[in-house]
């Protein structure tokens, strides 16, 4: 059992409080009316994916501050399941080295036009079995191993000379039925199974509380994921990744210690709707 921490009162505010002299420009601000999305130029795109990443750096340093933790101790993790080779290498070349896909079609399809970057592909969701192989071959990380018979595969299926997959553990933090991830009750099993698979290493966990909650309980979901990782790295030292946090609620994560944000909209802007 995990012990039930309290949330830190001041994560309750989660909205972002960049001032406008914090930055130059921003074009991520979600609104509740749908997105406009038109074409734009290659110029313009890499322009205002500078200016977001500016703006996205800008909310983690002052959300570390603001915990009193240091900026480097928090990742970014730029997820870019939908957008295209371009907006992936443009981020790319403003030195941004970690990306996270959803979907292994979608990500195979764009990888061969990215080849000559050296990016860190992360792998953030729910995966087949019948798709461990190609994520094994051509991933350099797992956020959302559920079940041992995955590690399993993952760990068989990863190729000898790219060394071992580095792996998290989602966990389901508030129970909802829609997503993929274990209960906190059975993570100290699942996490020592998979720390003896000689092709993984065990790196974490990774959560995406459900976002409809008052704010008092996210901070809360956050706080018990912070609570069940620095048990976990007792028990595994070489632990070191609590990935929560994502595009509206990073500064609540990483007040409650996060240590990798993974952040789509507020980089890319708003997701195309589904054809
Ligand atoms: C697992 C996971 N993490 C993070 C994100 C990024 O979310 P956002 O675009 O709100 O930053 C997504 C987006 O779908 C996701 O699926």
């Amino acid at each position: 059992m995990y012990p039930l921490p309290t949330a830190r009162k001041h994560c309750q505010n989660q909205q972002p409080t960049i001032t406008d002299s914090d930055r130059t420009s921003s074009n991520t601000a979600k609104s509740g009316s749908r997105p406009h999305i038109r074409p734009i130029s290659l110029n313009n795109l890499v322009m205002s994916i500078a200016d977001n990443l500016k703006n996205v750096r800008l909310r983690i340093q002052k959300a570390a501050k603001n915990a009193g933790r240091g900026e480097t101790d928090i990742h970014l993790l730029a997820v870019s399941k939908t957008r295209s080779p371009d907006e992936i290498r443009a981020l790319h070349e403003l030195g941004q080295k970690a990306f996270g896909e959803n979907y292994v079609q979608e990500a195979l399809d764009k990888l061969p036009a990215l080849a000559d970057c050296s990016i860190e592909w992360h792998f953030i969701g729910p995966l087949q079995s019948n798709k461990s192989r190609a994520v094994a071959t051509h991933f350099d990380w797992v956020h959302s191993v559920d079940r041992l018979r995955l590690a399993e595969r993952l760990s068989q299926q990863r190729p000898a000379n790219l060394g071992p997959l580095n792996i998290c553990i989602q966990i389901n933090i508030d129970n909802e039925e829609s997503k993929s991830g274990i209960a906190l009750s059975e993570l100290e099993s699942l996490a020592q199974q998979i720390a003896a698979l000689p092709q993984l290493r065990l790196r974490g966990i990774m959560a995406i509380p459900d976002p409809d909650q008052e704010a008092s309980s996210l901070a809360q979901s956050f706080a018990n994921l912070k609570s069940a990782f620095d048990q976990l790295k007792s028990l595994h030292p070489e632990v070191d990744t609590l990935s929560m946090g994502m595009s509206d609620d990073m500064e609540c994560a990483i007040a409650e210690g996060s240590t990798q944000v993974r952040i789509g909209t507020a980089l890319f802007g708003p997701r195309p709707p589904k054809p």
